[in-house]
């Protein structure tokens, strides 16, 4: 990618604590203008590389340049023009959510016209005079949002947005997220939320132990899987072994599964109709059956043997 196009790359990052590697030689580039998703479990490294390219913490090794600027020898001028999101515990609980904007957007040399517009982006105009410590922390989280977006900056970091919001408050944020993206402006996220990562980002890296383990594009993750289909079911009238499935067509694996079984098929459609033939020859009575296509969550655990979430 050419050096202008770069909003921020990352080469051969290290982030050493004690005898841990939390973030181990992580080499990225990010285009101006994308959303790049970084998900991983618990404890991967996550927040360590985010803060390190916000300059909040140092690297051990490594190059990061955000916008071509250093985050550690400038972080001052990288700051004018980047979105960080805030810890809720970070704001005053007694300033009103207003007096919190006006605040921040005094911190900077460049600050949004119109503030009033970004509380009603974000359904927060009636609580303008509210103080901090009375929002719910859906609402608190907004604040934080808004707080971020205050300098109008050119990238935005966002770790765990949506940890904690209702699935309605999940949405709107997503709904934020794709409208600054409209205008131009990249996105840099963590999330735990496979889903939220498959719906919102154009690449994906997944991280683990500190490692990058896959980058790509959601489709093509899911794609290079080759895992397939899934299909689904329960026997209900009598006991059956794996090995009766293993024969349809297009099947790869069969495992057993809460009572019934899970068919991997490379043509779930194949594989279905001839279940259900199958089933009517032997007199099997199957339940519950179902497809699933593999997703983001699938990608984890084939790379790793691991559920994404404990
Ligand atoms: N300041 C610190 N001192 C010592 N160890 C730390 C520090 N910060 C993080 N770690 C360790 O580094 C590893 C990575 O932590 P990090 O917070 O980056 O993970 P994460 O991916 O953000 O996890 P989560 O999903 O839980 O937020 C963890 O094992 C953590 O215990
Ligand atoms: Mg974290």
């Amino acid at each position: 990618m050419a050096q202008q196009t770069l909003a921020l790359k990352c080469e051969h990052v290290v982030k050493r604590y004690g005898d841990l590697v939390a973030v181990n030689d992580v080499s990225l580039e990010i285009a101006v203008g994308e959303i790049f998703g970084l998900v991983g479990p618990n404890g991967a490294g996550k927040t360590t590389l985010i803060e390190m390219i916000e300059s909040l913490r140092k690297p051990d090794s490594g190059s990061i340049r955000v916008l071509g600027l250093d985050p550690q020898a400038q972080s001052v001028e990288l700051r004018e023009r980047i979105g960080v999101q805030l810890q809720a515990t970070s704001i005053q609980p007694n300033l009103k959510v207003k007096e919190a904007i006006g605040l921040f957007a005094s911190l900077y040399r460049k600050s949004l016209l119109h503030p009033e517009e970004l509380l009603e982006t974000l359904s927060l105009a009636d609580k303008a005079n509210s103080r901090f410590r009375k929002l719910s922390g859906g609402q608190k989280q907004r604040v934080a949002i808004a707080l971020a977006l205050v300098n109008d900056p050119e990238i935005l970091f966002f770790d765990e947005i949506t940890t904690g919001l209702d699935p309605q408050a999940r949405r709107a944020m997503w709904d934020l997220l794709r409208e600054f993206h409209g205008r131009g402006k990249t996105v840099f996220l963590t999330t735990h939320y496979m889903e939220e990562a498959e719906a919102l980002c154009d690449r994906v890296a997944v991280i683990d132990h500190g490692r990058i383990i896959a980058l790509d594009t959601p489709a093509n993750l899911v794609h290079n899987l080759k895992a397939g289909t899934k299909v689904l079911f329960r026997v209900t009238n009598r006991a059956v072994a794996s090995a009766e499935f293993a024969k349809l067509p297009a099947v790869t694996r069969v495992e057993p599964k809460d009572d019934g079984f899970v068919l991997y098929t490379s043509d779930g459609n194949a594989t279905l109709q001839e279940l259900i033939r199958h089933a009517d020859r032997q007199g099997l009575s199957l339940d519950a059956i179902r497809t699933e296509t593999p997703n983001l969550d699938d990608v984890f655990l084939a790379l790793t043997g691991r559920e994404m979430r404990e």
